[in-house]
């Protein structure tokens, strides 16, 4: 069991499987990239495999989700599903994305094993999206996400950061896009998380915004506290349901308490949150011969570290050293 000083349980394991990416989000990176990291430094298929199967079988994990940077881009990806889903208990398995080359690996990753998959899409406006993202890549987007769901991999949940002067207008219409093609949507408060130390409080749209942008045209009715468990979106039917619409409100509702989350690096290293400033090494114990209950400790150990909370609201919180891209998102 991973539990930690405030007695929680860490059972949902996001594991970034690279830090590269094929968008450049404006709220995540600069547009010429990041230094990447070095294949050598990256986990091997095989690394990965072995993490999630003492994180499934020693550590009581029961969920884990694939993570980048992009993890289209990793080569092995479908062959890591297939594997993680054939362990005993058989974790729940799922995929955060950009949607970019869905169209053509969504099927494998569902017979491969995969469940369910979280595609970004910020945008329905092309040059909106090419301005946000510095791609033209909208179409694959629209087309990944219509595969993913093709696919039966549901439900098909769209994550959507609002951001001044860009797409801060756009809620309404990217709810009754959603509701119209069954798409989960939830909106993202913006993160300090960007490579670039852009974020500013005062010039992030808040979940109190987006619910007053989105109740212009929509009546929405919380789905209550007992719903949300410990998922960082909190929910409301739209219009009575059975529609729904989700906020993750990271800055001005934070979910901590309730966080069940462990992290790895796609080099190999545990985060016991996405703000976290300490990292735990477990590519070199595996990679210096350690036996799997060895892991497992160092990993138990870790997560005694985690702190109660993001350290968002603490007039010392200092932006971790890692970009989004390469924690996990
Ligand atoms: P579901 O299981 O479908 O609810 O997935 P999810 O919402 O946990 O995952 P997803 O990868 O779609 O993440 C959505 C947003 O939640 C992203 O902006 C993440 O960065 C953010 N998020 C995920 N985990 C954490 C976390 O531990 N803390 C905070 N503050 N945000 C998180
Ligand atoms: N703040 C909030 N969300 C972010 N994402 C990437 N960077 C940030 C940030 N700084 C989103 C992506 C994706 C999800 C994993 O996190 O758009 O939907
Ligand atoms: Fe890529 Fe995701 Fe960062 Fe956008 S937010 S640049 S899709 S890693």
């Amino acid at each position: 069991m991973l539990l930690d000083t405030y007695g929680r349980v860490a059972t949902d394991l996001r594991v970034s499987l690279t830090d590269r990416c094929n968008l450049r989000c404006t709220y995540c990176m600069p547009e010429e990239g990041l230094q990447w990291l070095a294949k050598p430094e990256l986990l091997t298929d095989d690394e990965v495999v072995r993490l999630v199967r003492i994180a499934v079988t020693l550590l009581g994990v029961e969920e884990v989700r694939f993570t980048g940077g992009e993890p289209l881009l990793r080569p092995g990806l479908v062959g890591i599903v297939e594997r993680c889903a054939a362990l005993d208990p058989r974790p729940q398995l799922s995929l955060t994305t950009n949607g970019i080359g869905l169209e053509r690996t969504a099927d494998a990753l569902r017979e491969a094993g995969l469940d369910r998959v979280n595609v970004s899409l910020d945008t329905l406006d092309a040059g909106t999206f090419a301005r946000m993202t510095r791609r033209k890549r909208h179409g694959d987007v629209l087309r990944g996400l219509a595969a993913a769901r093709a696919a039966g991999l549901a439900p098909v949940k769209v994550n959507a950061v609002l951001m001044p002067g860009l797409n801060e207008d756009e809620a309404p219409d990217l709810l009754a896009w959603a509701i119209e093609r069954n798409y989960e949507l939830r909106f993202i408060e913006q993160m300090p998380l960007d490579a670039q130390h852009g974020w500013r409080r005062e010039g992030m749209v808040t979940a109190g915004d987006i619910l007053a942008s989105l109740r212009t045209r929509f009546s929405l009715t919380p789905e209550g506290a007992d719903s949300r468990g410990s998922a960082p979106a909190e929910r409301w039917l739209v219009d009575g349901g059975p529609h729904r619409v989700g906020v993750i409100a990271s800055v001005t509702r934070p979910f901590c308490r309730a966080c069940d989350r462990t992290r790895l690096t796609a080099d190999g290293q545990v985060r016991t949150c996405l703000f976290a400033r300490e990292e735990s090494d477990l590519r070199g114990a595996l990679r210096s011969g350690a036996a799997d209950e060895e892991i497992a400790e160092l990993w138990r150990t870790a997560m005694r570290g985690k702190k109660a909370g993001s350290g968002l609201d603490d007039p010392s919180f200092l932006q971790p050293d890692r970009p989004m891209s390469s924690i996990g998102g």
